[in-house]
């Protein structure tokens, strides 16, 4: 069969899909390019933010038009929206076939397949621990050429942060064994990846029971499975995300600093600096602890760069805590950020408050920091001009045929003309000549 995939939200979601990708084609089904073609069409959602999940609502809507056509056509929804509304979506778009909450995306082959031979509709969620295993297959076209690796080692969430949908929606937090993830590790590895991503709603508290504690100095199984992945010699580079501040102990610290394969580009989500506020979304930091956190890491390893997300207008933010949140992220000097509006999810202990700061403060502090961001961003790209900057070679760049494409430690990436001999895959230095919105221009270094 051919089957359309389309992905919502945050990167464990487009890893499932890579996952559930790479199963449907070993059973021997086709990947559509686009919903023309499709026998199957899947929708894997997120429910973070309404809107989310009202984008994915409005395109499976749309696609009523091609069911009209093809009535033979299939239409699922899976992830995280299916998993929080259910059999309930089934009622509300009748020409919807099944519905697969995360617990199961496992099962996804055998129901479509089921499905294309005996026609029922159904709605599948709720917990089930062989989703853990059974997500790790990956999706490498021949021709893609991927240098890049994205590996997920935990699943779900204990945090339970007052405005977050993820714990109810992922379940609770599980890790992955550690030999199964370097053996995945070595398999992509050998297939020519050279850079992984290792993600998890909660990356750091990887191995550590579902534990919300912040775990003692020397306690990170996360630390120990990244020196274990950095003894695999072909794998260049290291990344992960997202890790909970309080989880950065001196053993991953140290861990970080002793191993050069790990980026030196961590996202660390702030979500507010008012202390007050962080209290209201049970983080289980203060500003102070987050800045030692940054502090700690800047003093064994001063080139690295940090990235967050932040909510504007959570219930009760004062302008004074908002000028907190503005305050900490100019000290910090984020070299990304990703600022969010607060969106009441039913279900989220913060739902229960009155949604208090109307859309119009949102948006206002929303552009507040757009434009802090933008004006940082500018500089810190300017002041990257006339540095010299490893990259790992990812291929021919999208928008340039005569350049390639390559990305830093520090995940900007860098269009240049590749020198001969240059592949794919391989760490090379080139010094920065000029520096665009998004990305920098440069060229290697004469040996
Ligand atoms: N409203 C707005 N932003 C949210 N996030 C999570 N839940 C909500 C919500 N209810 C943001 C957080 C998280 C990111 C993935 O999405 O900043 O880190
Ligand atoms: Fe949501 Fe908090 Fe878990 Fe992140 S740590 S997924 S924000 S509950």
């Amino acid at each position: 069969m051919k089957i359309y995939l389309k992905t919502y939200g945050c990167q464990m979601n487009e890893r499932d899909s890579e996952a559930l990708a790479g199963m449907l084609t070993a059973r021997g089904h086709v990947i559509a390019s686009c919903e023309e073609e499709a026998d199957v069409m899947i929708f894997n959602t997120c429910s973070v933010r309404d809107q989310a999940e009202r984008k994915a609502v409005g395109k499976v809507e749309f696609m009523k038009k091609y069911k009209q056509r093809n009535p033979a056509l299939l239409i699922g929804i899976i992830g995280c929206m299916a998993e929080r509304r259910g059999a309930e979506l089934l009622a509300d778009l009748p020409h919807v076939d099944f519905v697969l909450g995360t617990g199961k995306l496992h099962t996804l082959p055998d129901l479509v397949e089921k499905l294309a031979s005996g026609r029922t509709r159904v709605a599948e969620t709720g917990p089930n621990p062989d989703v853990l295993t059974g997500m790790g297959a990956h999706f490498r076209p021949e021709g893609a050429g991927g240098v890049l690796g994205q590996i997920a080692i935990t699943r779900g969430c204990n945090r339970f942060c007052s405005y977050c949908i993820v714990p109810y929606v992922r379940g609770r937090e599980i890790s992955r064994a550690p030999e199964d993830i370097l053996e995945e590790a070595r398999t992509l590895t050998a297939d020519g990846v050279r850079e992984i991503l290792l993600l998890g709603q909660n990356v750091a508290a990887y191995g550590l029971k579902g534990s919300t504690a912040a775990p003692a100095p020397e306690d990170s199984p996360f630390a120990d499975l990244l020196a274990e992945l950095a003894k695999i010699s072909d794998l260049l580079r290291i990344r992960f995300t997202s890790p909970y501040p309080t989880y950065f102990n001196d053993r991953l610290i140290r861990t970080m600093a002793e191993n050069p394969k790990i980026c030196r580009n961590v996202h660390l989500p702030l979500q507010s600096g008012s202390d007050r506020i962080l209290k209201l979304m049970n983080r289980q930091y203060t500003s102070d602890i987050y800045r030692s956190i940054v502090a700690k890491l800047r003093a064994v390893m001063p080139e690295i760069t940090f990235s967050t997300d932040v909510i504007v207008g959570f219930p009760g933010e004062t302008e004074e805590d908002f000028l907190m949140t503005r305050d900490l992220m100019n000290e910090v000097g984020f070299d990304q950020s990703f600022i969010f509006k607060y969106s009441p999810r039913p279900g989220a202990r913060s739902a229960a408050e009155p949604d208090s700061v109307p859309q119009i403060v949102k948006e206002e502090r929303d552009q507040i920091l757009l434009a802090d961001l933008a004006e940082r961003t500018s500089l810190t790209m300017q002041e990257l001009i006339g540095t010299r900057q490893e990259v790992l070679v990812e291929g021919v760049s999208r928008r340039m045929e005569d350049r390639w494409t390559g990305r830093t430690g520090g995940n900007r990436t860098v269009h240049f003309p590749p020198p001969g001999g240059c592949r794919p895959g391989e760490l090379l230095t080139l010094r920065i000549l000029k520096a665009g919105k998004v990305s920098l221009y440069g060229e290697a270094e004469q040996a």
